[in-house]
């Protein structure tokens, strides 16, 4: 293979059609973000965004603002925008709550449609939450509900008849690698299994077509891919043919069909507003709304199509310049399996990850010995790529990761 110089990634960026896009955010001088699989960074208008928000809607409008500035709608407006990225259509998205909350809905939603059914399925190793509100749930169950956990390799085997939901991530927070959601989903309603897919890590990352693959139910993060700001609010999905069974066990007044009508007992909306709960956070949504807004720009077949040369230019100069060093890669080589991070496992990871933070580069360290770098094409340049494998091999080269200091585990990584 010919050897990568740093000009051949100044002409990729010289013909990138989506270099233009850069520009939409701020991007702080000597810092190079890897990590907008987990925190995207701020898109500048989202500033004048808020500060609208805050002095003419909040400020001049005041409570008017919930009709007038479309406050009281824009879980529903901001689900629709969110829905055209991932293969569903109007009214089958709502915003609001966290995905962990989202996940709860969810779940318990698919156990009522499912009565009689015992077994909530999950597999070993999935980010921690998707297993931890099943936990939970059991625990209030008495025995009645239990969560199950088995190897990946072994969930369609899992799949029998007392098994009520299956709750997968669509792409896995540490590998990056994409599960086959049409084949599993297929697999789990032979069996009469409800599927909720937690799409954390391919919304707005690679193309996701949940009614193509007749899914069932769906969750995921604003704050990641989405540049929607730090805690933005999460978002569910649940099928067209399933709203009017699926109920929402936190029954909050938002998501009765009539909230202000006051009264005492809870009908539930007739559509996805039975997902809603309480009064959502209007300047979380602002912010989101307008992170999403962006995607309006391009496209998420453009996107995808320039991560996937990003990643295979990094993953290509890593094998090059730091093929030394003990890197493990722990991602798919595969194009068609791996979705917007690339990972490396390296038994001094944790080292590695706060020496090249000193260094400008911003990455993540997941435990035990896993660094993942977020390949979001909206910003990133070829150039940036290159930059960031010779600060990696310089931190290599220097054992500059083998201070003392980087051995105590920061307890946010
Ligand atoms: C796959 C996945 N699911 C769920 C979550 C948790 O989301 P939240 O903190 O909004 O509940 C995360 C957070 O990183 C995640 O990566």
């Amino acid at each position: 293979m010919t050897k990568i110089i740093k000009s051949y990634c100044q002409k990729l960026d010289k013909k990138d059609p989506l270099a233009h896009l850069r520009k939409a955010f701020y991007l702080p001088k000597g810092k190079i973000n890897m990590d907008g699989n987990s925190l995207g960074p701020l898109p500048k208008s989202t500033k004048k965004r808020l500060l609208a928000t805050v002095q003419q809607e909040w400020g001049d409008g005041m409570i008017a603002s919930w009709s007038n500035a479309g406050w009281f709608d824009s879980p529903i407006r901001v689900g629709n925008k969110i829905a055209s990225l991932i293969g569903a259509a109007d009214g089958e998205v709502i915003v609001g709550d966290t995905t962990s909350v989202n996940i709860y809905k969810a779940l318990c939603a698919a156990i009522y449609m499912n009565k009689g059914r015992r077994i909530m399925l999950a597999e070993k190793r999935n980010f921690p939450t998707d297993i931890y509100m099943m936990q939970g749930i059991s625990a209030f169950a008495d025995g009645k509900l239990v969560t199950k956990t088995v190897e990946p390799e072994a969930i369609l085997d899992n799949l029998t008849e007392e098994v009520a939901v299956l709750l997968l991530p669509h792409v896995h927070y540490k590998t990056a690698a994409i599960k086959d959601m049409k084949a599993i989903t297929q697999k789990a309603s032979e069996k009469g299994v409800l599927v909720v897919w937690d799409l954390s890590h391919s919304v707005g990352s690679i193309e996701v077509a949940l009614n193509e693959c007749q899914a069932d139910f769906a969750v995921g993060c604003g704050y990641k891919f989405l540049n929607g700001g730090p805690g933005a609010p999460a978002f569910i999905y649940v099928a067209k043919r399933h709203q009017s069974k699926a109920l929402s066990i936190l029954s909050g007044w938002m998501g009765h069909q009539d909230p202000f009508a006051f009264t005492d007992d809870y009908t539930p909306a007739p559509d996805i507003a039975r997902f809603r709960c309480g009064t959502p956070g209007i300047l979380g949504m602002a912010a989101l709304e307008n992170g999403i807004d962006l995607f309006a720009q391009t496209s998420i077949k453009d996107l995808r199509q320039k991560a996937l040369l990003l990643s295979q230019l990094f993953m290509d100069l890593m094998a090059q310049e730091c093929g030394e060093f003990g890197f493990t890669l722990a991602s798919p080589t595969e194009d068609e399996k791996r979705a917007g991070h690339v990972a490396y496992s390296h038994e001094e990871g944790h080292g590695i990850y706060q020496a090249i933070k000193k260094e400008g580069v911003v990455a993540d360290f997941r435990t035990p010995d896993i660094l993942r770098f977020g390949i979001t094409p909206m910003y990133l340049r070829f150039r940036d790529i290159y930059k960031v494998v010779q600060l990696i091999k310089k931190v290599m080269e220097t054992k500059a990761w083998d201070r003392p200091v980087y051995k105590i585990r920061a307890a946010i990584t």
